[in-house]
């Protein structure tokens, strides 16, 4: 069974890890680890008992907040983790009083936008050459909700 939690020390070194086998330019170890520590960040892990199969993490500034990353194991996917890491992550943060979410995702990225898409989100701009490794632009997706 899969539960979600919010992340901590426990998940640090798998978080990071799976960044790495995900993204050509990963947060680090250290970065993941500052996360536990701001106020503005919040983020949540997919556990099979002490396996970590997928994170969302987010930042709120002023009641709006922002994805900064979802990845879930290949193994994991197509199975609902990554919508089910969204929906939750949007109920807590609406918990907070934030009212927005906002995010960036690859032009080609397929898989996400489709997911995004499925799950309300909307594009509202696009970023070009935002990416680099390789160089590509972004679009920028965004959901809103009333509290
Ligand atoms: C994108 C990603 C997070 C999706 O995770 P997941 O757990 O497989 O997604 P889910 O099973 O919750 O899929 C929910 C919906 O998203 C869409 N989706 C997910 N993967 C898809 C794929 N490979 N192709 C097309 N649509 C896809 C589908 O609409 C799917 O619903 P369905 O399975 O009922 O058709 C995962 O592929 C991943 O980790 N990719 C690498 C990292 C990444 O790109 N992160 C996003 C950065 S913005």
């Amino acid at each position: 069974m899969i539960e979600l939690v919010q992340m901590s020390d426990d998940h640090i070194l798998q978080v990071a890890a799976l960044e790495a086998q995900c993204f050509s330019a990963p947060w680090s170890e250290k970065a993941i680890l500052g996360e536990l520590t701001n106020p503005l960040s919040y983020w949540l892990v997919a556990l099979e008992e002490d396996k970590v199969v997928g994170y969302v993490g987010s930042q709120t500034v002023m009641g709006e907040a922002d994805m900064m990353n979802l990845a879930v194991l290949p193994e994991y996917r197509r199975q609902g983790v990554a919508r089910c890491l969204v929906k939750t992550l949007i109920e807590k943060l609406a918990l907070q009083g934030v009212c927005s979410l906002t995010l960036e995702v690859r032009a080609s990225n397929a898989a996400a936008l489709s997911l995004y898409e499925n799950l309300g989100f909307t594009k509202v701009g696009c970023r070009p050459r935002y990416y680099t490794k390789p160089i590509e632009d972004a679009w920028i997706l965004r959901k809103e909700w009333k509290l």
